[in-house]
């Protein structure tokens, strides 16, 4: 079958990784009402047609956080991404510097800050979890600045994790038994050419960035384990200023959601804010960010950068999103399917398609420029 929207990657996806993999993707918390949430109000948000406006030339180029990107459009942090290709994150970071787009390596990746640094310029973006060990985060960050990168993306909506019941039942997360062990193994072995390809040759099965904590080969079930002992569910405000004296260059909250910690990060001054409910991923029942982003977008008035994420599915979606106030939007399951359906190929060709259907969604919206699209772009009664 041939390609031509997220949805094929994703069905490409579901048919080459193993069970417990997919289902971590695509999954929510508790009854994944945030998730599916996402995805429905997206899709009422309701585009304004225009016509006859000489739609010959249109450009999605722009500036995030002051640097140039073809598009509004960031990688988002994903865990485990190196286990969806093999050394994933590299492949997926080779793709985003073919179009001109920051990736963002998560915390809990497979590839190393330093692998995937080494393999593309610029250096990712960095997701950085508040872990309790301190000296850790502070290690970690001077290695996170050796390699060059200069943006950090600290995520503050996990301070205990939601409970997700596909990674219970696919046995990827729960009781450290061997007999989940052994329904991964069998999962993946339904799957001979992941098998082959990311589980025997895409060793080492690390976390790279928690390799000193963790140990080499540690195994993918261990790293759930490791959120729960050592995310900080005491972390506050006051710990930006901790972060702000290890960290000299940009920083961004992600996983923001209402209009009072917007202001917040406004009055610390951080560069940027990420409105987002980890993918529905964490508190169930929350707002969809197409919900919140527009009363966020209205206190922040320009006066910090707006990225989000949540059900976008398609370079419409973008749109919706720009429309509603964001100056970038994050994409994350739609580059991991691209990931497990065709690697550095898949990913950069889904990221081709986002932008191509960006571009019509502009024409056919009468927009030549992208920074001009704006909540007139979207019929009054759209929310
Ligand atoms: C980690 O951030 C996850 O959502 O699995």
């Amino acid at each position: 079958m041939s390609v031509a929207s997220i949805s094929d990657f994703r069905q490409k996806a579901k048919q080459r990784l193993p069970h417990f993999l997919y289902e971590y993707i695509v999954g929510g918390s508790y009854q994944e009402t945030t998730l599916r949430a996402n995805r429905e109000d997206l899709q009422r948000i309701a585009l304004r047609q225009r016509v006859l406006k000489d739609v010959g030339e249109v450009s999605t180029e722009c500036h995030l956080l002051g640097k140039p990107c073809k598009m509004p459009v960031v990688l988002a942090p994903i865990g485990l991404a190196g286990a969806y290709a093999r050394r994933g994150e590299v492949q997926a970071a080779q793709a985003a510097e073919k179009q001109q787009t920051p990736f963002t390596l998560s915390t809990v990746s497979l590839c190393s800050v330093e692998e995937v640094a080494a393999a593309v310029t610029p250096p990712p973006w960095f997701q950085l979890y508040m872990i309790k060990d301190r000296c850790f985060v502070q290690r970690l960050l001077q290695r996170v600045a050796r390699v060059g990168c200069d943006t950090l993306m600290l995520t503050v909506d996990l301070p205990v994790p939601g409970a997700r019941y596909r990674d219970v039942r696919s046995g990827l997360n729960g009781s450290n038994t061997m007999m989940n062990h052994m329904r991964r193994v069998g999962q993946s072995l339904l799957r001979p050419r992941w098998a082959w390809d990311v589980g025997l040759r895409g060793r080492p099965y690390s976390l790279g960035n928690l390799t000193p904590e963790l140990g080499r080969d540690s195994g993918l079930a261990d790293f759930i384990r490791w959120i729960e002992k050592n995310f900080d569910p005491t972390a506050t405000w006051h710990d930006i200023d901790f972060i702000r004296q290890n960290w000299s260059g940009k920083i961004i909250l992600k996983g923001i959601l209402d209009v009072e910690d917007a202001q917040q990060a406004l009055d610390l001054g951080v560069d940027g804010i990420v409105v987002s409910n980890h993918g529905g991923r964490q508190l169930d029942g929350t707002p969809s960010t197409a919900r919140a982003l527009t009363a966020i977008a209205e206190r922040l008035n320009g006066k910090s950068t707006i990225l989000a994420d949540g059900g976008v599915e398609s370079g419409l979606d973008v749109v919706r999103m720009l429309a509603l106030g964001a100056d970038g939007v994050l994409l994350g399951r739609a580059w991991a399917f691209a990931l497990a359906a065709g690697g550095r190929l898949g990913v950069q060709q889904m990221l081709q398609l986002i932008h191509d259907e960006m571009r019509v969604a502009m024409a056919l919206t009468g927009h030549t420029d992208v920074t001009t699209i704006a909540r007139a772009s979207l019929v009054s009664e759209a929310l």
